[in-house]
């Protein structure tokens, strides 16, 4: 059995989201959210919304005990914009000030250090009403937020995370809502413009040790070994994982698009590249699985389409577990840019229910987990500089649109009776945590 023995100082934590968690989604002073709208409007599986998800709004100070007995170093958590600024923008609601006050404080006094994410796919639907991230103002309205909350949690927070996934929200997931990809490419650059002004908000009224962004970036990989496929697979990495990353860290965007002119499409305006340009302290990367690529000439813009993963192999969300992706993403990340590395989500979903004798045996994602952080482990022996780890999520949470039939805890939850256990992944994490080497 080998021993995997992690970097000192390795930051092992987990992450969460607010809407995902918190309830309380009209207490206090917040405002609705677009996901308040979205789940008020019947998307979400049935019986489930985002009224009380967890209750973590109530339950915070139970839940950080929990994350102090799996021995969380940091956790990774998101502020809901709408409980600081109901309409988005214009008058502050105290309460909600207050609350991650108390969340943040409660963190500190559990030995864990608060990675705030000040953005995580809910933003307030009063701002939705103005058009959303469809909207250039967006950026400026993003940007003051982000100040906000740099000023007034920045004397407790050190480590900072500009907001999750910004390719989902944009060019990616979302685009079928927006209906149409030019739409999606132009908010691409919207969310990118508002990504660099917010990370130079936050530098400038905080003393944040790190900024640090959760990109999303699964393993891609060409459907066969052709040239077209390779190319396409390449174009694919460029457009997804690469086009934040090199923005951000390089001011301009990687070359993607065949259709002609790629600044003219992004609605690019002069001057716009430097406030994308961004120092991060660390790049942040969220690998769940990986994407075959195939050469599609009728495909707009790239040419290039995911195949369906081949019958037989593991999947969820559609995409294929597949360990080795952890590999592929972070020595090319490193190789290419030679950042610093976080690891802001890896996880899995597996549906587990307690046993009669209230045990979950959730052995699958105890499996999965010793497959993806061994891989983890072999990128760091290939020399890259991975700093840490937060293990998507917690307890089991609000799935989006799938509600609470998509689970992807180490702690159980039951979000009929707020009934918490920590199943097997829980206690096996723990032990990884306190050994800092996995044996497997
Ligand atoms: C990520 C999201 C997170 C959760 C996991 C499963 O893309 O950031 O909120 O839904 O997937």
């Amino acid at each position: 059995m080998p021993t995997m023995t992690f970097p000192d100082g390795f930051d092992w934590g987990c992450g969460t989201s607010a809407y995902q968690t918190e309830g309380a989604w009209n207490e206090d002073g917040k405002g609705e959210s677009v996901w308040d709208y979205i789940t008020h409007s019947g998307n979400v599986s049935p019986g489930f919304n985002g009224d009380t998800a967890c209750d973590f709004y109530h339950r915070y100070k139970e839940d950080i005990a929990l994350m102090k007995r799996l021995g969380l170093k940091t956790v990774r958590f998101s502020i809901a914009w709408s409980r600081i600024l109901p309409e988005g923008k214009g008058q502050v609601n105290q309460k909600g000030l207050d609350f991650y006050d108390r969340v943040i404080e409660e963190m500190l006094a559990a030995g864990i250090s608060p990675l705030v994410n000040c953005y995580h796919f809910d933003h307030p639907l009063a701002l939705q009403r103005e058009g959303g991230w469809t909207n250039r103002d967006m950026a400026g309205y993003f940007a003051d937020y982000c100040g906000l909350l740099a000023a007034h949690y920045g004397d407790r927070v050190k480590r900072w995370m500009v907001m999750n996934e910004p390719w989902v929200f944009s060019g990616g997931l979302h685009i079928s809502r927006l209906g149409d990809w030019t739409t999606g490419l132009r908010v691409m650059h919207i969310v990118a413009l508002a990504h660099g002004m917010a990370a130079r908000a936050i530098r400038a009224a905080g003393k944040p040790e790190s900024i640090t962004t959760a990109f999303d970036t699964p393993g891609v990989y060409p459907a066969s070994d052709s040239e077209g496929d390779r190319a396409a697979a390449e174009r694919r990495w460029r457009m997804h994982n690469a086009f934040f990353i090199e923005g951000v860290l390089a001011g301009r965007y990687p070359e993607f698009y065949l259709g002609g002119d790629q600044t003219q499409l992004l609605g690019v305006q002069p001057g716009d590249m430097e406030l994308v340009k961004a120092p991060l302290d660390r790049l942040g990367v969220n690998i769940y699985a990986r994407e075959i690529i195939a050469y599609v000439p009728s495909e707009p813009h790239i040419n290039a389409c995911a195949v369906v993963p081949p019958a037989g192999v593991e999947t969820f969300y559609g995409m294929e577990v597949y360990p080795e992706a952890v590999h592929q993403v972070l020595t090319r990340m490193w190789n290419d840019y030679h950042m610093p590395l976080w690891v802001t989500e890896i996880g899995c979903n597996y549906v587990d229910f307690p046993d009669a004798n209230g045990v979950v045996n959730d052995d699958r994602r105890v499996r999965f987990l010793e497959r993806y952080f061994a891989q983890m482990h072999r990128a760091i022996q290939d020399g890259a500089d991975v700093r840490g780890c937060h293990v998507w999520t917690i307890m089991d949470s609000l799935e989006w649109t799938a509600g609470f039939e998509m689970r992807f805890g180490l702690v159980y939850c039951d979000p009929a009776t707020q009934q918490r256990i920590i199943k097997k992944s829980g206690h096996w994490y723990r032990d990884l945590i306190a050994a800092n080497s996995l044996h497997c």
